[in-house]
This record gives structure tokens, sequence and C-alpha cells, in this order.
């Protein structure tokens, strides 16, 4: 299949494309910048702002005070202050705003706010949390057979605990937003968001005005991953606020600095587990817990550790299993969405394991994979949803021929033989990923396409383009869905003027969902037409009759398949439509059937799919400086039938990389108390071109369309590869399994960053 090019490829290089703070500054524009906390933990017992109102140029210095409506938001739990109100609890969170004629003002101003804080304990680390009793919410489990019974028929029983952390999601456009007043209540704010819709109705909220009096328009995103799925409405709440008060159009954008004080990462976790298994190393009981690191409030953290127990078993049946998951308050931002939504976490503790189990049966870890698979038989997951249509098996077979995994393996020992400093490794990651929003009220989209008299077509979507190819995938389904060039197509910037109530563009569904909705639309303007034009064609020529489904939408033209001469061009339709008064407008939807979840048994059907990859990544360590080089990178991966080719392609190289970069790369650093020290690009470090395999091979699973009715019967595709970001991991921690002789090791953390490494090889090797 030919794959579109990137819908706004060419403004992209030219820089002429917009992000929300590249929209020309408007007419009397204001700037508003965020005032943030000095402690991770404390009491605002009182503030002045009188000496830097004086300062020329602050219009504005707004507290909690000033906010109308309600002061908190959230996803979840309305729990986050929008400004500080009393209690602190965390480093970076927003005190003040200065609404400013520019910046220079407000950083003046900002030296001369006077505050006093009384400064308390703060919470930094899980057990801290633990020992404190700071749980989020109630514990969630998931239970399957007998644990007990299971242990007692093991050959072996290994205990342990995987500490996993966090990941900063570094897009590279912070956040920004910008809100200009109307008539009246009205007002519409341009924002970087996964979420339009729940912008609206929190702005609607904080001001005390209705929702229909509030547009939130995103054009694109300069990437998000996540982090704006919940967080960016703290930001255009912000901006709109300062506009409600000042009446002026007012910009919102943060610095790199405080975009990552502010913001949430990907959760850290610690991870408990006891597993027994039998002498070839297969699975018969588990007992998994996840302690989470959920930051100062609720954000998404529930849904996220939701999704990590889901994935605890990633793809893999055990007969008996318990997975228990809880979420512990601290004094950090407030963790959230970042690609995987959990998944990786779950997906890394698992992996961890395969490998311990491997080590104590004196087998390759592939062969533990593949006997321990879901199968025909073994196929319910603990949540009681069966695996169909599983692709492991054949992914499997397919890249151990095509890496020659096993020869590989073999010239790898003797490579490490010969080396005494320098060694290679080679590890290999399935992935299950469960596609589906877990929350399944989340599951729905609507869509907008207006058809023109000169043959062109406008789709106004639900969905936001954050750089995952949304808008050139929808593109692709509304060219051929009409049967008309791509050029005639424009995705119109998202906004919740044209459809309303739309859910985040997250979880991996945007074009799932997004592409039925618009599917929708297009076949019910598509009935319309050729019901009026085969009264048309009759009418002219009645020697015999064409129905409407006689219509083929080909090459721009509609013609009756079985007398192509009987034919209009697509664009004379459109006009004829108009004179024949027929409606070429229409919204479409889609909810997607038969998704459940049921939390007080436990058992459900969460997700309508499961997307399935096979990676082997091979490594070299060196073993003095504790630096990995990615070697070669082989990644096979089940989209079912594309829907774009290159872009999928896009996806999987970047998510593999950005994978990386959590599990051997970026390490967040704080104070004891709480404080984030890498906080610019230059001591956080994300995955560089240097870091990226020389060789990296994607394959895209042949033959294997959607059995499950998707769109174009395609998989999902934004978040599943991240999971490929593990297998270097993997290969890292072998070797040094290998220098321990496969006993007794240090516990090998996530990120195996290159200090780490030096440290536990020294301890396996000695000074
Ligand atoms: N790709 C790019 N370039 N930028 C992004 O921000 N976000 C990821 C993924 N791929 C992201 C990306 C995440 S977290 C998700 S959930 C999906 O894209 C969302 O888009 P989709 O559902 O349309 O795939
Ligand atoms: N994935 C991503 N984002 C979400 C989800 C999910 O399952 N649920 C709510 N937001
Ligand atoms: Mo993606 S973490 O579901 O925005």
């Amino acid at each position: 299949m030919k794959s579109l090019y990137y819908e706004s490829a060419a403004q992209l290089v030219k820089g002429k494309a917009y992000f929300t703070d590249d929209i020309p500054p408007f007419h009397n524009e204001l700037k508003a910048y965020i005032v943030l906390s000095p402690v991770s933990h404390g009491i605002l017992k009182s503030y002045d702002l009188s000496e830097a109102l004086t300062v020329p140029g602050v219009v504005r210095i707004l507290t909690h005070e000033d906010i109308p409506g309600i002061k908190k938001f959230g996803v979840t739990t309305h729990d986050q202050p929008i400004l500080v109100i009393d209690e602190i609890n965390f480093y970076g969170e927003p005190m003040f705003l200065i609404v400013a004629e520019n910046y220079e003002a407000a950083y003046e101003a900002e030296k001369l706010i006077k505050y006093d804080i009384e400064e308390l304990e703060p919470v930094v680390t899980i057990e801290q949390a633990m020992e404190k009793g700071w749980q989020l919410a109630p514990s969630r489990e998931f239970l399957r057979g007998d644990l007990e019974k299971g242990f007692s028929q093991a050959d072996h029983i290994i205990e342990g605990k995987f500490r996993i952390g966090g990941q900063e999601h570094w897009y590279l456009e912070t956040h920004a937003s910008i809100a200009v007043p109307g008539e009246e209540r009205e007002m519409k704010i341009y924002a970087s968001t996964q979420n339009p819709t729940e912008n609206q109705h929190l702005i609607a909220e904080v001001l005390g005005v209705p929702y229909n009096e509030i547009e939130v328009e995103t054009r694109r995103l300069g990437g998000a991953f996540g982090g704006k799925e919940a967080q960016a409405s703290h930001f255009a709440i912000l901006a709109a606020l300062a506009a409600y008060h000042t009446k002026r159009p007012v910009r919102l954008r943060l610095q790199r600095f405080q975009d990552e004080l502010i913001t949430g990462k990907r959760h850290a976790y610690l991870c408990s587990y006891k597993v027994g298994f039998d002498n070839d190393g297969r699975l018969i009981a588990a007992d998994l817990e996840f302690d989470g690191n959920a930051g100062a409030y609720a954000d998404l953290s529930m849904p996220i550790l939701e999704r990590t127990m889901f994935h605890a078993e990633n793809a893999y049946y055990i007969p008996n299993i318990r997975i228990r998951g809880t979420m512990w308050r601290t004094n950090l931002p407030p963790n959230t969405a970042f690609r995987g939504f959990g998944g990786p976490q779950g997906i890394a503790n698992i992996e961890n394991i395969i490998h311990e189990i491997a080590y104590r049966v004196g087998k390759d870890p592939a062969l533990i994979r593949k006997i321990n698979f879901y199968n025909q038989d073994r196929n319910e997951t603990p949540y009681g949803q069966v695996v169909l249509y599983n692709r492991l098996h054949v992914l499997y077979d397919q890249l151990v021929e095509k890496t020659d995994y096993f020869g590989r393996r073999r010239q790898i020992d003797e490579f490490n033989k010969a080396h005494k400093y320098v060694k290679r490794g080679l590890a290999m990651i399935p992935i299950k990923f469960g596609i589906s929003f877990t929350n399944s009220i989340l599951n729905q989209a609507g869509a907008l396409v207006n058809v023109y008299t000169d043959g062109t077509v406008q789709v106004n979507l639900a969905g936001i383009e954050m750089g995952q190819g949304l808008y050139t995938k929808i593109k692709g389904i509304t060219a051929r869905e009409f049967g008309i060039s791509p050029d005639r197509v424009k995705i119109t910037p998202t906004t919740t003027s044209k459809v309303p109530n739309t859910v985040p563009t997250a979880a991996s569904t945007g074009s799932d969902l997004n592409g039925m909705a618009v599917l929708d639309a297009i076949e019910k303007i598509k009935l319309r037409m050729s019901i009026s034009l085969c009264r048309h064609f009759n009418d002219q020529d009645k020697s015999y009759r064409t129905y409407p489904a006689d219509l083929v939408f080909e090459n721009d033209f509609i013609y009756d398949r079985s007398h192509p001469e009987r034919r209009i061009s697509f664009e004379e339709a459109t006009n004829l439509m108009f004179v024949k008064r027929v409606s070429l407008s229409a919204t479409g939807y889609y909810r997607t059937p038969g998704v459940y979840m049921d939390w007080s048994t436990g058992k459900g059907h969460p997700f309508y799919y499961y997307s399935y990859g096979m990676g082997a990544v091979e490594v070299e360590l060196d073993l003095l400086t504790g630096k990995v080089k990615l070697l070669r990178a082989d990644l096979m991966h089940d989209v079912g039938q594309s829907l774009n080719p290159e872009i999928d392609r896009g996806q999987i190289e970047g998510a593999f990389v950005q994978g990386m970069g959590w599990t051997l790369l970026e390490d967040l650093r704080y104070t004891e108390d709480g404080r984030l020290l890498n906080r610019t690009p230059d001591t956080y470090k994300i995955p560089a071109i240097t870091d990226i395999p020389a060789e990296i091979n994607v394959y895209l699973l042949e033959g294997y369309p959607n059995e499950i009715p998707t769109i174009h019967r395609s998989k999902a595709i934004g978040e599943p590869p991240f999971m490929y970001g593990i297998a270097p991991w993997l290969a890292v921690k072998d070797i040094i399994a290998s220098l321990a002789a496969y006993k007794d090791l240090p516990p090998v953390e996530l990120p195996a960053t290159n200090d780490r490494i030096v440290m536990w090889v020294e301890q396996v090797m000695g000074k």
C-alpha cells in the first residue's frame, strides 16, 4: 500500500506550521507567567503582592482568591488546586499568576512578591509514603486460581523486588495556551492539549459560565506522549482566568524548566514478586504486587495503575495468579499518562522475571517465553478476557528466523569469551497490548464531514494531531471512501465547536475511533448523493435503472459499476447536489462495541482487541565505562492492515527509541526533599542520534488484517512499540547476569544508566 505523506510535512519543513505559541499576537495581548512554590510541602501562610504590582507593565497578579468558580481541577477527582490555596504539595506548584504586558515585567515582579511559608516534612519516596500511610485510593486486585496450590506444585520459587524509574515526556513543544475573550461571557482558547473538551469543561466551571460559551481549538501539538492528556487543562484554565479578569487576550507558555517542574511524569514503581515454575521454566503461580508513586494529586494514577495490572502477565498464561496494586501519594508533581499508560512498567516487571527464571533453569530466555505464551487452550487473562487471534507464535517464529536469534546468541557467547572488557547481549521482547480505554465509557468519537460544491471535503475531528499522523491517516481514509484525490481533503484544526463532547486522543485509539466516526459520516453523505444521482441518471435515460448500490466512487468520479459510461465527476456531482437540494454535510459517530470492566469482580472484557509485536535487540557493553551501544534492533509488529505503512514505521521506530530512553538513559534525580535536579536538557538526557542503533529493521507483519472489525482492518500503533525499548535493558541484564555466572545478581534496576551499570559490574566482578 502506498503511504500518503505526512499531511502538514511541507509547512513543518518550511517552519510555517503553527503550534500554539506560533499564532501571531492578538491585539492588546498580555502574557501570563506562573510563580512556582519554592518548597515541596508547606503551608502558604500569607503573601504580599503590593510591591510586585508597582512594576510597570504588570496588569494583575492572580491568586486562588480570584477564581470565581471551582478552585480545584482533575480528571478522576477535582483535587488539584489551580493556584495554591493553603497547602503546598510539590516543589514547583503554581502559587500566583502574573499577568503583564511582557515577560520582562513579569520576571521583575516575581522577585518582589513576598510570602510566608511554613515548611512541612516532605514525603518523596514510595517507602516514605507507605510508612505514613499516604495511600491515594483503595488498592486494586485480580485473582485467578489457587496461589498456595500453585506454589506447592512448583519445582522452583523465586522472590524479589524490582524498582522502576519514571520518565519525563520531553515533548519539544512545552505547554501553551492563548485565551481570547469575546462578547459578554464568550471565550475562545487555543490550547496545546490532547483533550480540548476537558479544557472547555474545566474552564467553564472555573469561570462559572456554561460550556456553550467556551470554545477550545487545537491545530497540532509538538508532541504530547500522554503529558497533555490530563495536565494541559491547568494551563488553559490559567490563561482563561487571566483573560476573564483583564478582558484582554492572554498568552501562557511554559519555559522548559517550568514545564519540567510543574508537570508530572511516568510513574516510578516498586514491584514485589513471588513466582513458582517447573524445571522447564513453565510458570505455575505468580504473586505480583505494584506500588506506584502517584505524586501529589490523583490525576490519572488509578487508571494507570489498572493498566499496569492489565499488562502484568504481558504475553504469558499463568494459571494461578494474583496481581495487586496500590498508588501512593507523595510531594512530587502529580504523575500522569505517558505512552503505554502504566503498561510498560507491568511488562518490564514480568520480562525481568522471565529472565530470572531462565537463569535459574539454565535456558535461553526466548525458550521460556515461547513455552509460556498464551495459546489455543491457555488463553484466558487474569481479568477474564479471552485472548483471541493470538499473533505471538507467528511473530516469534518469523522473528527467530529473520534475525537468526539462536545462531547469533551462540556467536555472542563466542565473542564474550574472546573479549574481557567488552561484552555483547541479545534479548527478545514480546508485546501483547490491550487496545481501548480501560474506562470503557471513553471509547467513543464523533466527526463532522462537510463536502463543498467544488468537490472538496473538510473533515472536522474529535481527535488531536500530536505528530502521530492521525490527520494523515484520516485524510487517507476520507480520500479512499469518497474515491477522490487526497488533495481534495482538508482536515481542519480540532475544535469543541465542530465536534462536541469528545474524549482525549489517547490509549492509541485515535485512528480506530475517529476513523470509524468519519466513515459513518461519509457513508451518510454517499448514500444521500447516491440516491439523488440514481434519480438523476434514471431520469436522463430510462432504458435501464441504476440503484445506489451500483454506484462506485473512484478516481474522482462516480459511476455505475455495470454501465461505466453512466458517470459524473465528483466535483460536478457535488454541484448537482446543491441544485437538487441535497445536504452534503453529516455528523458521524462511533462507539467501540462490547467493551466493559467490572472492578467489583475484577473481570471483564476491557479491550476490543490486542496489538502484538516481537522484537530482538543486540547491545554491546563496555564494562569499564558502563557505556551501552545498541548494535541492531529487529522489530516485527502487528498493525493489522496498515492505514499508512510509513507512518506506522515511524511510530515503531520512535516508540522504540523513546522506550530505550526510559530503560537506559533517562534518570530523574530529586533531592531528598523532593526538588527535581535535572530539569533542563543539559542534565536530563533523552536519546540522541548517537544512541540509536545503526541498524533498525522494522517489519510489519504481512497477511494478517485485524479479524475484529476496525477501520480498514487496521490496528492501533501509538503506544505498543514503546515496549521494544525494554529489550536492550534485558540484554544489559543478561550481560551482568553472565558475569555473575547467573547466580546472586545485584538488583539490576530500570533504568540501567552508565553509572549504575558500572556499580553493578563492580559488585559482581570485584574492584
Ligand atoms: N507520536 C508522536 N509523534 N507524538 C506523540 O505525542 N503520542 C503517543 C503516540 N504516538 C505521540 C505519538 C501516545 S501516548 C498515544 S496514546 C498515541 O500516539 C495517540 O495517538 P493515536 O491514538 O492516534 O495513535
Ligand atoms: N489509556 C490512556 N489514557 C487513558 C486511559 C487509557 O486506558 N484511560 C483514561 N485515559
Ligand atoms: Mo497516550 S499515554 O494514551 O496519551
